[in-house]
């Protein structure tokens, strides 16, 4: 029997075809896992070539820093840190915590205490994170002023500085109410009263804090949407505003360094 001729195979479909080779690559050799390590630049680049962000976040991060910085340099930072910490703990605990003055705080907190998974940890970090917050923001601004760095022409951040310290401060006061607690309580009529002790707007202001001349329900609703919406609002844009002059200025060098550096000078000059 004659053999019949083999007939060509069919097309195959575009879709089906191999992708030509991508640049950097001419065998078209690279696995799905090369591809998968290179996934994280392309959606950095497509976001970059669409925004031009990586200029700014390198103006930010790759400055010049003087000589013989060191450990007290990296304060400002862990102070940030903290801040960080303290805001998605607070997310947290926001999720359960009711500003209710008659019971239902003392309730939610001792419901995310007792009952919720990992809640006593999350209020602990908070809790504690509250004073290394406080700690770490003296010792930062101890170190700019030993550094001299609140000289010209860093006057105006270490202003930014001095109402970040009173906004920490504010944090610190107004979170200690939310227990709701005889502690926290008798603690805050404390606070308010010695506030009201301040010449001019002291009675003015402990008016504020306790909404009226009462201290009960609005009390606690002040302090609440003081805590959780007006301050970290504000630290947040002027820890923005303190890293940007940062960046502007940069970084104060240490004053031995400049003492070196003016006797390098001297010596030079001789
Ligand atoms: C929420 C509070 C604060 C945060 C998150 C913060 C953050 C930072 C960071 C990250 C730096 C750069 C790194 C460093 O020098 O440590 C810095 C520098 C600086 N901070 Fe703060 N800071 C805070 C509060 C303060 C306070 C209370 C002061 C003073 C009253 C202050 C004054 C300065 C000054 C003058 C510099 C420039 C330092 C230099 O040029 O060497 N900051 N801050």
């Amino acid at each position: 029997m004659a053999r019949r001729p083999k007939l060509p195979a069919p097309p195959v479909p575009s879709a089906l075809q191999a992708p030509p080779p991508r640049p950097g690559d001419p065998n078209g050799k690279l696995t799905p896992a090369d591809h998968a390590k290179e996934a994280g630049a392309s959606v950095v680049d497509w976001v970059d070539e669409r925004t031009s962000l990586s200029g700014a976040a390198r103006w930010m991060m790759f400055r010049k820093v003087p000589k013989g910085t060191n450990w007290f340099y990296t304060l400002g930072s862990a102070t940030m840190f903290a801040f960080l910490s303290q805001a998605v703990t607070g997310v947290f605990l926001a999720m359960y915590y009711r500003p209710d003055a008659s019971g239902g705080a003392y309730e939610s907190i001792r419901h995310v205490t007792n009952e919720v998974f990992l809640g006593q940890f999350v209020r602990g970090m908070h809790k504690w994170g509250s004073s290394v917050m406080v700690i770490l923001v003296f010792l930062h601004m101890g170190r700019t002023f030993f550094f001299g760095a609140y000289k010209y022409p860093r006057e105006l951040n270490w202003v930014i500085g001095v109402v970040l310290l009173i906004l920490t401060m504010v944090m610190s006061f107004t979170g200690y109410l939310l227990p709701f607690d005889q502690r926290a309580y008798w603690a805050t009529i404390v606070g308010v009263n010695i506030n009201g002790t301040g010449p001019l707007i002291g009675p003015y202001l402990s008016d504020f804090l306790r909404g009226g001349g009462e201290f009960g329900a609005t009390t606690l609703s002040r302090f609440y949407a003081i805590h959780m919406l007006l301050v970290p609002g504000l630290l947040a844009a002027l820890i923005g505003a303190h890293l940007y002059l940062v960046a502007k200025l940069g970084t104060t060098a240490p004053p031995w360094q400049k003492a070196e550096s003016r006797a390098e000078l001297r010596e030079s000059e001789v």
